[in-house]
């Protein structure tokens, strides 16, 4: 049976209640059918897919038409989850109305139900343009992908007083200009509960600690099927690497050793239909 589908009131809803709010990224279809069947609350599809699924390493190469197709196919598996579009790299800095006719995208061609974007004040304005244009956004602070070159590479940010001070500014200036939730990577655990203390909007961690509203993990981290690097803060629930490593191998082994395919993986002939085959190889022989 079709779950209830989530809403933005009913994630304000678990906030109001205590209730902790799951979120996983998600990239294919037979991936969305799974997360659909276990109940995640939210589907990022992330720009992280350029480095999961695509193999670059950094998130920029991520683009509105490869986001758009992924999208879709997630959507296709996972009817009922809040399926939210990451907006790549250079699709909402240029302009406000940029920003607006992609985002624009991902809800009209791929029925997402919201599009997240990276930024803090800095962003504060496309944030406000897009939510007037009926478009519900997900900010995302503190370890920011898309400006790695900036923060100088995939680290920990708020570790002292300052730097933790901007982010909760940012947090706020973020839910003043219409974001209905924010998630917050990648800093001390103090700060995400400082940060969703002050928050009347749902605050969502990777790697930003026990005490915000709900937690969000990367698929291909989380599931053992990335092997790049791994952040601090993921935990692996499985060892897909291990498990694919195994089957192609035993799939290699037994096909140079004849093993496969066996009996059970062939087709039969209809009766009688050998023995005529045989008689026309027999006849056909000298031709
Ligand atoms: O693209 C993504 O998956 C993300 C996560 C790193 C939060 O934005």
């Amino acid at each position: 049976m079709a779950r209830e589908k989530v809403t933005i009131p009913h994630l304000f809803q678990k906030k109001a209640r205590g209730e902790k709010i799951t979120m996983l990224t998600c990239y294919d279809y037979p991936t969305a059918l799974l997360q659909e069947k276990a109940g995640v609350d939210i589907i990022l599809v992330g720009d992280s897919l350029a480095m999961t699924v695509l193999g670059h390493d950094s998130t920029l190469p991520a683009t509105m038409d490869v986001m758009v197709v992924h999208t879709q196919a997630v959507r296709r598996g996972a009817p009922g989850a809040f399926l939210i579009g990451d907006m790549p790299y250079m699709s909402y800095q240029v302009s406000s109305q940029e920003a607006i006719r992609n985002a624009g995208r991902f809800l009209a061609e791929a029925r997402c139900d919201a599009v997240k974007l990276e930024g803090g004040r800095n962003v504060a304005e496309v944030v406000a343009a897009l939510t007037r244009a009926t478009i519900p956004v997900m900010g995302h602070l503190g370890l920011t992908p898309q400006s790695i070159a900036q923060l100088g590479g995939f680290k920990a940010q708020g570790r002292d007083a300052e730097a933790a001070w901007q982010v909760v500014e940012d947090a706020k200036a973020l839910e003043q200009a219409g974001a209905f939730a924010i998630l917050v990577e990648a800093v001390p655990p103090e700060v995400g509960q400082l940060i969703t203390e002050r928050a009347s909007i749902p605050i969502i961690s990777i790697g930003a600690g026990l005490h915000c509203d709900g937690q969000l993990l990367i698929v291909h981290d989380m599931l053992g099927f990335f092997e790049a690097f791994t952040p601090k803060f993921v935990k692996k629930y499985a060892d897909l690497n291990g498990i694919i490593l195994r089957a192609f191998r035993e799939y290699i082994d037994e096909v140079v050793q004849g093993r496969f395919p066996a009996a059970e993986h062939c087709y039969s002939m209809k009766a009688g239909e050998l023995a005529r085959l045989q008689n026309l190889a027999r006849e056909g022989k000298g031709a």
